[in-house]
């Protein structure tokens, strides 16, 4: 893979501005776009504290530019990242742009959550070059993306995005179904509402659902995948344990009303101080410190 081939990333908030990072790291050239004056305005700094993390010299956040205009940002690109809000409509209003502005070979990104591509590239005049690609937060230290694919015209396209992921030393793994929330997410979520159910439910507090993770199955799941981990303890156990327990297993087929109420009533995490928890700035700021801390001795050199 080229390492000169230019990337441009749309958006350059939380992700954005990461995933821009990691390209650059492996010697391309980035463009980035944002509408926001503040979020551009910023972007040299924030590039900076990641610099300084993984110990590089200046010439790699050097090689990303800030762009006012999308058609600018995208002018002669091989690859374009969309990692703007997550809502259908706009994403589905940056890939007409992208369309009109970007080169015909490009192969067109969306970082998307939850939302299946094939959505987004509704209404798109070429749907086969574009791909999911669902970067994990920070994305310059997580190595996992998901390439998604929607069907087999868009293969190709997957195909040459997993190269450019591997040659960018991250971890790309192939989905090859359309679903919301792809595969990291429904694992992720999966979890969350059974956590969820249990303190609405009234058997333990949050508080004891994080240390059950943390202390107890979290420990090994770095190491250890869920399938890896059924194989060790054998299929047998893992039946008899199902046959007991998954009759029992929360399945709210939608929003926890716990969820919804503690949105409605403003409490949205440690932004604003309560959540399914408590947080005092102090705290919030311990828990950002302990995780970045622990991804950076976690992520490769
Ligand atoms: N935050 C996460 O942990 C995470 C993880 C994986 C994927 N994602 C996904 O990545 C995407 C971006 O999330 P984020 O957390 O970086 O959000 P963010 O709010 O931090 O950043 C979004 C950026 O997009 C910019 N923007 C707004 N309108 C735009 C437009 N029309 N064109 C280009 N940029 C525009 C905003 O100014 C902002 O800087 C979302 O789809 C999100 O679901 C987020």
């Amino acid at each position: 893979m080229d390492a000169e081939e230019t990337i441009a990333v749309i958006g350059a908030g939380l992700m954005g501005h990461g995933i821009a990072y990691l390209f650059a790291a492996a010697g391309h050239t980035v463009r980035v776009y944002d509408p926001a004056p503040s979020a551009l305005a910023s972007l040299p700094d924030r590039l900076d504290v990641i610099a300084d993390l993984l110990g590089h010299e200046a010439d790699v956040p050097a090689r990303v530019s800030g762009h006012e205009t999308l058609a600018a940002a995208v002018d002669a690109t091989a690859y374009v990242f969309e990692a703007a809000p997550e809502v259908l409509e706009l994403k589905r209003s940056i890939f007409a742009e992208l369309e009109r502005h970007a080169p015909r070979s490009a192969i067109l990104a969306s970082n998307t959550s939850a939302i299946p591509i094939s959505r987004i590239a509704a209404g798109a005049s070429a749907p086969s070059r574009i791909v999911g690609t669902h970067f994990w937060n920070p994305p310059h230290l997580v190595p996992l993306v998901e390439v998604v694919q929607t069907d087999n015209d868009n293969l190709p396209a997957v195909d040459k995005t997993i190269a450019l992921l591997k040659a960018a030393g991250r971890h790309p793994v192939h989905v090859k179904k359309d679903i919301p929330g792809f595969i990291g997410n429904r694992l992720q979520h999966a979890l969350k509402r059974e956590a969820i159910a249990l303190v609405a439910a009234g058997a333990c507090d949050a508080e004891t659902i994080d240390d059950v993770v943390k202390h107890g199955f979290g420990q090994r799941l770095a190491v250890l995948g869920p399938m890896e981990q059924s194989d060790l303890v054998g299929l047998d156990l893992t039946k008899n344990i199902h046959d007991t327990l998954m009759p029992d297993l929360d399945r709210t087929d939608h929003t926890h009303p716990l969820l919804e109420r503690l949105v409605s009533q403003g409490h949205l995490g440690m932004k604003s101080g309560k959540g399914l928890r408590e947080w005092t700035p102090e705290q919030a700021e311990a828990v950002r410190r302990r995780l970045r801390d622990f991804l950076y001795k976690q992520s490769p050199p």
